[in-house]
């Protein structure tokens, strides 16, 4: 047994074929598990404990890079390194060190607390206006009275539905009214929203095949039946979705870019979508997460802007074009729904935080909001051909980068196969960040393929020595 600061973990095999960065992880793991270690718990630095066993640091700090992008450990800075508080340990069935990580969906942490290098589905955190954005939450702090100290609305603050309504019509087409917008926490909180106005359990929905991994899983845990429809470079195979499921009650859809492939949905598709959904009292949902970030031409007008039948619910976020810390996102629904989202927020809704949604008011209606997404726009073309040139540059040979249009991500096929699983996992424990398309799809075998973000990726030379890393990993 070894002796830690917080308690007991069990012996390394130094006989294993497990390489012990991923020991040390299964058994943080399993000491969590089992209660040895608590959620609050300090653990011991990664100097300390690589002298206490005799490794290198580099071996621990890849375990704990695991851990926190898993959500099990937290950073704090020179405070040190914690279990992660919120955890409600057992989290799951201990791991053995032989048992290979199945990254089924829901089991693959999609929001590791901490910022990992090819990070997916975060903007470019270092080019957020913080200075601006600490000026306005001062003011909005100065100028709360103590009215505004009470409840918040539960479907958002007005001015903040007011100035969302204007910035859909000006960016996305979208002709809605205050009253057609709820503000939510976010994607989940959105579609959570949905399904309890609109769908009853046992429906079936069509999702995309491949898809974002959290739409299935919340549809699976409210008794949603999940119909994967497949997609193709013009998107979701309508199609096929009629062929398959046609009394299906509601599509979501990522029509701007297509999650994870990042191809935009044909007007053609578009088309036979919306008739599919006005001729069958079908539902369609619009996950708009991204759709300002085009690099080639302009960014297209969302589905919902040519929705003539009321058929179609936008769900909109701040996450990308904000960030995600800030839990903030809207849903637009169609005029004749607005009661019933209005009964239904009222039981679902906590309502947001007023201060949180009175700076991001004043942001977007002193056009902080249109500036900052075109400087980002701007930002991401370029470190979206940084990191793909420097990519391609190291791993040619063995990855092709597919030219997305849009997106913050880039899609790396890879050209001799093997299992995109275990190579995402082998990027992740050792301290960055990626995705296995694998992951993302549901009843379909995909060729295998890495996603990684690229928003954060400074230069090419940085996106060199990543790739040079992950080429040693493969
Ligand atoms: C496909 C997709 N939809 C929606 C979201 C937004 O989720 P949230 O509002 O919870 O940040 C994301 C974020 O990564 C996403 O990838």
């Amino acid at each position: 047994m070894i002796r830690t600061q917080t308690g007991t973990l069990s012996p390394l095999d130094p006989a294993s074929k497990e390489p012990f960065y991923r020991q040390v992880y299964v058994r943080f793991r399993n000491a969590i598990a089992d209660g040895r270690l608590a959620p609050g718990d300090r653990v011991p630095s990664a100097r300390a404990l690589a002298t206490e066993l005799g490794l290198s640091r580099g071996t621990i700090e890849a375990a704990y890079s695991t851990l926190i992008a898993e959500g099990y450990f937290q950073p704090r800075g020179q405070a040190g390194t914690f279990v992660a508080p919120g955890l409600k340990p057992p989290l799951s069935a201990p791991a053995t060190a032989e048992e290979p990580l199945a990254y089924a969906p829901g089991t693959l942490n999609m929001r590791p607390v901490s910022l990992l290098p090819l990070q997916m589905g975060l903007p470019a955190l270092d080019a957020f206006p913080r200075r601006l954005w600490t000026r306005l939450g001062a003011r909005c702090i100065r100028a709360a009275q103590i009215a505004d100290m009470v409840y918040p609305a539960a479907h958002g603050l007005a001015a903040l539905r007011g100035a969302i309504a204007t910035y859909l019509q000006l960016a996305r087409g979208i002709d809605c009214s205050p009253s057609q917008i709820f503000v939510t926490s976010g994607y989940r909180n959105t579609l959570e929203l949905i399904v309890h106005a609109l769908l009853e359990p046992g429906d079936h929905v069509w999702v995309e095949d491949p898809g974002f991994p959290p739409t299935q899983l919340l549809l699976q845990h409210t008794n949603i039946s999940v119909t994967p429809v497949p997609v193709d470079e013009e998107g979701l195979i309508v199609a096929h979705g009629i062929a398959t499921a046609s009394r299906a009650r509601a599509a979501i859809v990522t029509p701007a870019h297509q999650s994870p492939l990042c191809m935009s949905l044909s007007l053609p598709r578009r088309l036979s979508l919306l008739e599919w959904a006005s001729k069958n009292k079908a539902w369609i949902v619009e996950d708009d997460y991204d759709g300002e970030y085009r690099y080639v031409g302009r960014p297209l007008p969302a589905l919902k802007s040519l929705d003539r039948h009321g058929r179609v619910l936008y769900a909109g976020t701040f996450s990308k074009v904000l960030f995600p810390g800030i839990r903030l996102a809207y849903l637009v629904v169609p005029e004749a729904q607005i009661e019933r989202f209005e009964r239904i927020s009222q039981i679902f809704s906590g309502g947001g935080p007023q201060l949180t949604q009175a700076i991001v008011t004043e942001f977007l209606t002193e056009g902080h909001f249109a500036r900052h997404i075109q400087r980002m726009r701007k930002l991401y073309g370029e470190r979206r051909k940084a990191a793909a040139t420097g990519l391609e540059r190291i791993l040619g040979a063995h990855m092709r980068i597919e030219p997305q249009p849009g997106g913050m991500h880039l899609v790396l096929r890879m050209r001799r196969g093997g299992s995109d699983r275990s190579l995402a996992e082998r990027i992740r424990g050792h301290g960055m960040y990626a995705q296995a398309l694998s992951d993302w799809s549901i009843g379909r075998q995909v060729e295998p393929a890495l996603l990684l973000g690229f928003t954060n990726i400074d230069s090419e030379s940085t996106a060199e020595k990543l790739g040079r890393r992950i080429l040693k990993l493969m």
